[in-house]
Parts: structure tokens; sequence; C-alpha cells
């Protein structure tokens, strides 16, 4: 455990704190986790030990950049109710999908009946960057179809949308001879660039396969459910952080959130429009969007980084109750020096002495987690574009009151029961 604060209150911060998401199986929590991959995602691990040490059953828990819905999911599975905000359309189907999901009965009656009513439809728009990665035969107008058809505005086809997402493209298992994916073999999960794609394909000599979209989606949902419903319901929005605070939730309007848990994009190290490019053609977006269209904050420098997490800590500010706290997850990154080599810059630590004039919330400690090398997604770029480093350090303020955590003396007991009764081992 390492442990980095600025307080006195070292010594009682360290018996509650072992960074504990770090004892659990890699695959540990709800099915539905793994319903599609997404890019600087948190173990679910890491959301559930400040559910637990903060939080009771009841309270609300708030991400306002909830990518793939982990930490909403995470208050979901434990009785809490999960507000998730993103501005990405992925991200958005992802964390409604989580959060609020139909019966499994549900889905499998509609995927019934899109197939009973399939009629191939045309390919000819579908642009040419998208067929590349699909048989043309059965795949790729089964996936329009489904593109065609699935409405964005309904819970059971928004669950569809967000488990096709979840196929969409990925590694076909040679040593199986199966792949549950349907694209070609693609090297990672995340969108490759075209023309990396393109030449991908050459190389190794890939075929697209003719496979069911049915099916598949059929399989996938299965597994989805294999842990059954999470208890409680919670809430999806698609909207910009800088402003979360004026939707109409129940929470925002009565200042009533007890935990938010958040990791915020930064700097420039993952561009979460461009690496999603093939998962938001099947949305609906254009292929040529950019991340311009899409508004997110994942290109500042610090100066307007600063400016933008101090918009999003007032929105924070003025939803957490009085006992309320606040957990940012903001990774080191490489920033070049005056000789332009390359250090790692503590960027949490940094932000909050820029940041500590402009918000009301109090500092409370920093908890320093590192990292596996081979676990940082941004690693695959190598050392010019990705800017993050092993290190991720927990920011942790608070509103009014000094945060009590639950389980002050030990964190172990966290664990023990985290693993049972529910063991949700994927
Ligand atoms: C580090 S990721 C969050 C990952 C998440 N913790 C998970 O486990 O999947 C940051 C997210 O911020 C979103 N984002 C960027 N700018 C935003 C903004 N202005 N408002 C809301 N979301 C934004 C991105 O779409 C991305 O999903």
């Amino acid at each position: 455990m390492e442990l980095v604060t600025s307080t006195t209150n070292n010594q009682i911060i360290s018996r509650w704190n072992n960074n504990v998401w770090k004892h659990l199986p890699k695959r540990w929590g709800h099915s539905f986790h793994p319903m599609c991959s997404y890019l600087a995602m948190f173990p679910p691990g890491i959301p559930r030990y400040f559910i637990e040490q903060f939080t009771k059953p009841g309270d609300v828990v708030l991400d306002p950049f909830s990518g793939r819905g982990t930490a909403p999911l995470e208050a979901c599975v434990s009785g809490r109710v999960g507000i998730g905000i993103d501005l990405s359309p992925l991200a958005h189907i992802l964390t409604a999908a989580k959060v609020d999901p139909p019966t499994l009965d549900s889905v499998l009656t509609r995927i019934d009946e899109l197939r009973v009513s399939y009629k191939r439809p045309s390919v000819d728009n579908v642009p040419d960057n998208i067929k590349m990665l699909f048989d043309g035969r059965l795949t790729l107008p089964q996936i329009v179809y489904l593109r065609n058809e699935l409405s964005h505005a309904k819970k059971v086809d928004k669950f569809l949308l967000a488990s096709l997402a979840g196929i969409l493209h990925g590694n076909y298992n040679d040593a199986m001879d199966d792949s549950s994916y349907l694209s070609i073999s693609m090297p990672n999960t995340f969108s490759m660039s075209p023309n990396y794609i393109r030449r991908y394909v050459k190389e190794n000599h890939l075929h697209k396969l003719p496979l069911d979209v049915f099916e598949k989606l059929t399989v996938k949902v299965n597994r989805l459910f294999k842990n059954g419903m999470p208890s409680t319901r919670g809430y999806a929005y698609r909207a910009n952080a800088r402003n979360f605070a004026s939707l109409r939730n129940p929470a925002f309007k009565t200042s009533n959130v007890k935990l938010i848990i958040t990791s915020p994009p930064y700097l420039k190290v993952v561009n979460y429009g461009t690496y999603n490019w093939i998962r938001l053609w099947l949305l609906g977006e254009s292929i040529e969007k950019t991340n311009e269209d899409l508004l997110l904050d994942d290109k500042h420098c610090i100066n307007s980084y600063e400016r933008f997490l101090g918009d999003v800590l007032n929105q924070c500010e003025r939803v957490l109750r009085p006992d309320g706290v606040c957990a940012l997850v903001i990774g080191d990154v490489e920033k070049q020096d005056k000789n332009a080599k390359r250090k790692s810059y503590n960027l949490s630590e940094g932000m909050w002495d820029r940041l500590k004039q402009r918000t009301k919330l109090n500092f409370f400690t920093t908890i320093k987690d590192s990292l596996p090398e081979e676990n940082k997604v941004t690693r695959i770029w190598g050392k010019t574009q990705g800017k993050a480093t092993k290190t991720d350090r927990i920011l942790l303020l608070y509103k009014d009151k000094l945060p009590r955590p639950r389980h002050p003396y030990s964190a172990q007991k966290i664990i023990s029961n985290l693993l049972s009764p529910n063991l949700h081992l994927r």
C-alpha cells in the first residue's frame, strides 16, 4: 500500500485504506461489466471500494465521466442508486444498458422478433472502411439491418445495441476456430486506424467469415446475464460534465449525492472519438466523426484542463450532500522538461494546487495506485503518443464534514464481504 497525504491523518487513513481492489481476482465483478471493452476503464474493485467505505444501501453514487458505466453499475449491484453521465454516445449507451437493463426474457424475445422480420438491406451506402471489416454476404447486411432497426429510445434496444457494440470487433480465436466477434480478426479491442487495419489484413492474409449476428448476439446476451440483474435501477445521461448539475434528477435538485467516484479524461492521453470510430458508426454516427464533433474534453493543455476541471468540481459541489465525498482518479502523465527530457508529472496534485482556490471542496488525501505496465491500455501506442504513466492517483475531496469510512479498522473485511456470498467471478 502506498499513500501520499499532506495532512496529519496519515496513520488513520492507512488503517482503512489498503488499495483493497488490488486483492480482488482479476475478473472479479458483475457479468455486465465486460459488455464492451472501453479505453481507460477502471477495474470494478476501485469504485466498489469507495462505495463500501463511504455509502450505505439507498445512497446515491455519481460518475460524471462514466465511460462504460463501471462505477454506476457497481453502485446498482450493491443496492445504491448509480448515476452515470458521459458525452460520448457509446459511453452513454453502455452505461444506460447496465444501470437500467431490461429482463433477459424481453431481450431474447426481441432478438427472435428481429430475426423473423429480417429483410436483407442494401449495403451500397456503407463506407468502405466498414465494408473491409465484415463479410458482405451475411454479417454486414445483418449489422446494417440492426443499425437501422434498433431504437436508441427503447430500453431493450439500447441493451442490444450495447451488446452488439461489444461483439462488433475483436480478436478471432484461432485455437478454437471460432470467434465471439463479428469482424475480421483485429489485434486490439479499440478501433485502430483504417489504414492500420488495411495493412494488418493484408499482412496477415485475413478472411472475412460469414457469421450469423443473431446467433452471436444471443450467446453474448446469455453470458451477460450470468449474474442476474443488479439489485437497484440507476440513471444514465448523455450530457456534458461541465454543466450536469442542472439535469433533472431528484438527487441533483436536492443535493443528495453521497459519493462521486470518477476518472476524468486527462490531457491528450486517450482520444475517445477516434479510437471508437467503428462502434460509433454502429450507433449512427458518421465515421468521419472526430472528437471535436463529440465535444469531448480529452485534448486539453494544462491551463485549459484546469478551467475544465474547475467547472466540473463546481458542479460536483452543487450536487453533493454536506457529508459527501468526491474521489477523482487521475493518472500521472509524461511531460517534457526544459531539456526535452520526458518526465513523469503528478497531474492530480498539480491540479489540486491550482484548483483549491476555485472550489469550496476540501482536500482529504491522495491515494497512490500503481498499475502493472501490461494493464495500462495507453502503453500500446508507445512512448511518443501514450502520455500516460503506470501511476494513478486518487484525489479524495469532501464537502463540509470530514469523511468517515464505514470500515476504518479493516480494509481486509471489505474483501471478504466482496468475495462472499455473491461471488461475481466471470
Ligand atoms: C477515463 S474515461 C472514464 C472511464 C470509466 N471510468 C470506465 O470505467 O469506463 C473518461 C470519459 O470522459 C468522457 N468525457 C470526455 N469529456 C467529457 C465531458 N465534457 N462531459 C462528459 N463526459 C466526457 C469520455 O467520453 C470518456 O468516456
